[in-house]
């Protein structure tokens, strides 16, 4: 135990910092490289069995802008404030040998009290579950199954499949929960008026934890081109994220109580983010973008910023866990302030 440990539910991660999925853990090589950082989990590039999601691997492009959406070049620099906009598609692989890969992976990262966790992407129902148990059965120790892609509804029809309907989500969880005792993380849309409900439905369908939340859907004119930038709409992200994402866990912890272990994605580019995640309700976080376009070395930094915070604070990871959403106010408990707003107005 060390002061950065975090429990989620039965597991123990060594710390909060997690490797998200992404096309930087797609290899063997890569996986292991995020691993040698330090970090707690990585989450492997996901598949499921569609032809048509493999497919657009080959139509992936990427993205990075400024704030005021200029293009920066791609050099595994980017400023804090990058924003990355994209298009992705799921592992070419088979599954079999992709399987036995991350067996032989996690293996090696349980000697290193870390895991390497395989993720799915829902596109048919019967198969993803029949796939869960076969996850199981290979022996690794986690499953994150994704039922939000921010690109469903611009894939092939069936392909990705975004779930925005709470009981929907109940009966896809409790579907997977049925077929396997693995812990089960699933991830969701950010993309809902209501992410608490369609966090609570995880909770309800028997899930030990929930990622949230995914990205939204962009659409960004080309100034020179009068064309869409990449050609399509597509995801969009960026530390912008951060707080949008903040919300729905301290209001997914409010409503859902402190025993259901929140994880972050979405927003996160450094270790004071995931302490910023923490402090809204996250036990753990996923770091995607910021690896992608920053590269590994992203991670270890991260667990080095975290941990100068939380021995400055003189406090441990659990004890920060939730001490902003649990101070939350309400509008109405603010102190009355007549003609504060002068003091932010142009003109009064
Ligand atoms: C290039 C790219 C590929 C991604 N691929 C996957 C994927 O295969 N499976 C998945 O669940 N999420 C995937 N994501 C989503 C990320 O894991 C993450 O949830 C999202 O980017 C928000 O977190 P971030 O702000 O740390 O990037 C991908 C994101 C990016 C940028």
């Amino acid at each position: 135990m060390s002061r950065l440990t975090t429990p989620v539910a039965a597991l123990t991660l060594k710390n909060p910092v997690i490797c998200g999925a992404g096309e930087h853990t797609m290899t063997a090589r890569a996986i292991e490289a995020a691993l040698a950082t330090g970090a707690a989990a990585v989450v492997a590039k996901s598949t499921n069995e569609s032809l048509a999601a493999k497919q657009q691997l080959d139509k992936t492009d990427y993205a990075l802008l400024d704030a005021a959406w200029n293009r920066l070049p791609w050099d595994f620099e980017p400023p804090a404030d990058a924003i990355l906009m994209g298009r992705s598609g799921l592992l070419q692989r088979d599954f079999e040998p992709w399987l036995d890969e991350l067996v032989r992976l996690d293996r090696s990262a349980a000697q290193q009290d870390a895991y390497v966790i395989p993720s799915l992407i829902l596109s048919d129902l019967d198969q993803c579950v029949a796939y869960a148990q076969q996850i199981e059965q290979a022996g690794l120790r986690v499953l994150e199954v994704n039922i939000g892609a921010p690109h469903g509804e611009e894939a092939a029809k069936g392909a990705i499949r975004l779930e925005r309907g709470a009981e929907r989500i109940e009966m896809i969880t409790r579907r997977l929960r049925e077929a396997t005792s693995l812990p089960l993380w699933i991830k969701l849309t950010g993309q809902s008026e209501d992410v608490v409900a369609l966090a609570e439905a995880t909770q309800r369908g028997g899930a030990d934890s929930v990622v949230m939340m995914g990205r939204f859907m962009g659409f960004l004119p080309d100034l020179e081109t009068g064309a869409p930038l990449l050609g399509t709409s597509a995801a969009i992200g960026g530390g912008w994220a951060l707080p949008l994402t903040a919300r729905w866990l301290m209001m997914t912890r409010r409503r859902l109580g402190r025993d259901f272990p929140l994880i972050a994605t979405n927003g996160a580019r450094n270790g004071l983010d995931v302490a910023r995640f923490l402090l809204a309700g996250a036990s753990a976080t996923e770091m995607t973008s910021a690896v992608f376009t920053g590269g590994y070395a992203v991670l270890e930094r991260a667990i080095e910023e975290l941990d100068a915070y939380v021995a400055r604070r003189g406090v441990s990871v659990c004890e920060l866990l939730g001490q902003a959403a649990d101070q939350v106010q309400t509008y109405q408990e603010q102190a009355s302030r007549p003609g504060h707003w002068e003091r932010f107005a142009p003109l009064s």
